[in-house]
């Protein structure tokens, strides 16, 4: 086909399938080389999102019982993400893709950005319609779609409708699988070298689940309510930091914070912070240590649509991933929109075992 023969309307198709395509590749890509998106006490984790857009989302009673499946949903949309991008890109199936990629941004929309306000500054619902061209005029000039019906159409000669449809299948079968085969391949390749990457960066946010010795399931996380007496469990011996956390021996007579036993001080880095699950709501947390021996901790649910924040410790803000609002690192305050409240602060307190309660 001649470019001039091209009707403008399937031209005018390529730029969205592209810019849709790539963008839900590189998405699904991301998810699986970033470590964390898989690493329940980690605040940008599948996990943490799932908790955190259960609190607001108009299908929270769908997604509380899914959260605790975090990991699988999270490959499920990652590898769907990746199959609709490449159908998208390669123009292969591509009312299927965009149905997919319809649907994905719908549960999206629904789960995370459902009362972003104004709705405009939530990019799901875009998508939702960003799709829904491809979903009704199918792929257009350049796709492998619509290479296969023209070679359908010069096959067509002497054969029956039947015989043209099963060789139309075969063909597209051999394609998607070819695709697919190297779409896994990519996905392999990315996800073994961005853990690679992770691993020898230093993470600027710790994590307190780890002190504990918990394993880093949220559901498991382990947060302790203290008693009066100080802790003498063999599981906090085992997983006390050794040497420098320990508490001096004057200090063990010293009552110990009545609340609920997150972690070590000494998991919070001075100037940093970590990760822990609040446990009284279940929610995603962060403590900072602005100055030393001053910790202070915060809900790192963003109020505008449930997003999980990540503290910025160069500039000692707290960022949204999903809309860009900031929040001051040691009020919680916002000081960028587009939430218009605050983050919620949880009264944390240092005992003299070295370790950090909420009260
Ligand atoms: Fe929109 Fe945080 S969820 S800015």
């Amino acid at each position: 086909m001649r470019h001039s023969d091209l009707a403008a309307h399937e031209l005018a198709l390529l730029p969205l399938r592209a810019f849709l395509g790539f963008t839900f590749c590189f998405a699904g890509l991301q998810k699986l080389a970033n470590p964390s998106f898989f690493k329940a006490s980690s605040p940008g984790s599948i996990q943490a999102q799932m908790h955190g857009a259960a609190r607001h989302s108009p299908i929270h009673t769908l997604l509380t019982p899914l959260s605790s499946h975090a990991p699988i949903i999270g490959l499920l949309i990652a590898f769907g993400e990746l199959a609709v991008g490449v159908g998208a890109l390669a123009g292969l199936l591509t009312r299927v893709a965009a149905i997919g990629g319809a649907l994905i941004s719908l549960s999206l929309f629904l789960a995370v950005s459902f009362h972003t306000n104004p709705y405009y500054t939530g990019s799901d619902i875009v998508f939702v319609f960003a799709w829904l061209p491809l979903a009704i005029a199918g792929g257009g000039a350049y796709s492998l779609d619509a290479y296969v019906s023209q070679v359908m159409a010069r096959r067509r000669a002497g054969r029956t409708a039947h015989m043209v449809d099963v060789e139309r299948r075969r063909v597209v079968g051999s394609l998607a699988a070819a695709l697919g085969f190297g779409a896994l391949v990519t996905a392999g390749a990315v996800a073994g070298f961005g853990r690679l990457l992770h691993s020898t960066k230093a993470d600027s946010t710790g994590d307190l689940s780890s002190g504990l010795g918990a394993t880093p399931g949220a559901s498991t996380v382990a947060a302790t309510p203290s008693s009066p007496a100080p802790s003498t469990s063999p599981t906090t011996q085992a997983s006390a930091p050794p040497a420098a956390s320990r508490a001096p021996a004057h200090a063990t007579t010293k009552p110990l914070p009545r609340g609920t036993k997150i972690g070590p001080a000494t998991a919070v880095p001075v100037k940093g912070a970590a990760t822990f699950q609040d446990p009284a709501t279940g929610d995603p947390a962060v403590v900072v240590q602005p100055a030393a021996g001053t910790f202070l901790a915060f809900d790192a649910v963003c109020p505008h649509a449930g997003c999980t924040v990540d503290y910025e410790p160069g500039h000692r803000v707290f960022i949204c991933p999903c809309h860009g609002s900031q929040f001051n690192g040691t009020s919680g305050a916002v000081e960028v929109g587009p939430a218009n409240s605050g983050l919620r602060k949880i009264a944390i307190t240092a005992g003299p075992d070295g370790q950090l309660y909420v009260t």
